[in-house]
């Protein structure tokens, strides 16, 4: 999106900006690695294919991202939204975090009158797929994943997305065993949906209305 091609998310330590080419290499090293892809359930990229993904992640109006960068010796601070990319070093560089909107299908059921016709049987719903990966493994486990979780939805709140794109919930896909994403998410506010048995992947979502 290019809501955010010039902002900055800053948690003190920890500072959210968005995905710009200068971060493409690092990130499609740290994507290389076939744990990440098992526990972030992602395909690896091209590094041609990595630049056309910054291109759409900056240009899609359906795609937010942001890269996490950790300020080290600095405290902790409630979100701030600056209208500027701070400064920082690519070496500083620790995840990223993103939602990719979609849409969603939800049965209406007991209807007899929409039961007549087809096209009345479900409404849709805008949704946000949220993702976050904190790719350096020494970073984990600090609570960290938690501000940044935080921060986003609270950009998604104070810019506006979640009331211009209609956003009826937000939904994350994980792992079954990936017990810090669940225990992260449900302390969020997410719940338990579906589990897939095929991909051994759960889904949890946070309803906004
Ligand atoms: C999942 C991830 C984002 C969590 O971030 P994090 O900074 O490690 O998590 P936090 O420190 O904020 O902790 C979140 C919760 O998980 C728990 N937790 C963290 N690490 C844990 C571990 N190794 N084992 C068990 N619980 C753990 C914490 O105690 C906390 O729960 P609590 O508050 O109920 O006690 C991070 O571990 C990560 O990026 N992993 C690799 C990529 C990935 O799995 N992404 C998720 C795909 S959606």
């Amino acid at each position: 999106m290019r809501i955010n091609q010039n902002t900055s998310i800053d948690c003190g330590n920890l500072v959210l900006v968005p995905y710009l080419e200068r971060h493409v290499l690092k990130y499609h090293n740290w994507m290389k690695n076939p744990k990440l892809q098992e526990l972030t359930c992602s395909e690896p990229l091209t590094l041609e294919e990595e630049f056309q993904m910054q291109k759409s992640w900056l240009e899609d109006e359906d795609k937010l991202t942001f890269i996490v960068i950790y300020r080290q010796g600095v405290e902790n601070k409630k979100p701030q939204i600056l209208h500027e990319i701070l400064f920082h070093r690519n070496e500083d560089m620790i995840g990223d975090v993103n939602m990719f909107l979609t849409e969603g299908y939800e049965e209406v059921e007991d209807d007899p009158a929409a039961a007549e016709d087809e096209n009345q049987n479900s409404s849709t719903y805008t949704q946000g797929e949220l993702e976050l990966m904190i790719a350096k493994p020494e970073y984990r486990g600090k609570g960290l994943g938690t501000t940044i979780a935080e921060a986003f939805l609270y950009y998604m709140e104070v810019s506006g997305l979640v009331a211009s794109k209609g956003i009826a919930k937000y939904i994350i896909k994980v792992g079954s065993k990936n017990v810090p994403s669940l225990r992260l998410f449900k302390k969020i506010g997410f719940q338990q949906t579906k589990y897939v048995a095929c991909f051994d992947q759960v889904e949890m979502e946070k309803p906004l209305h």
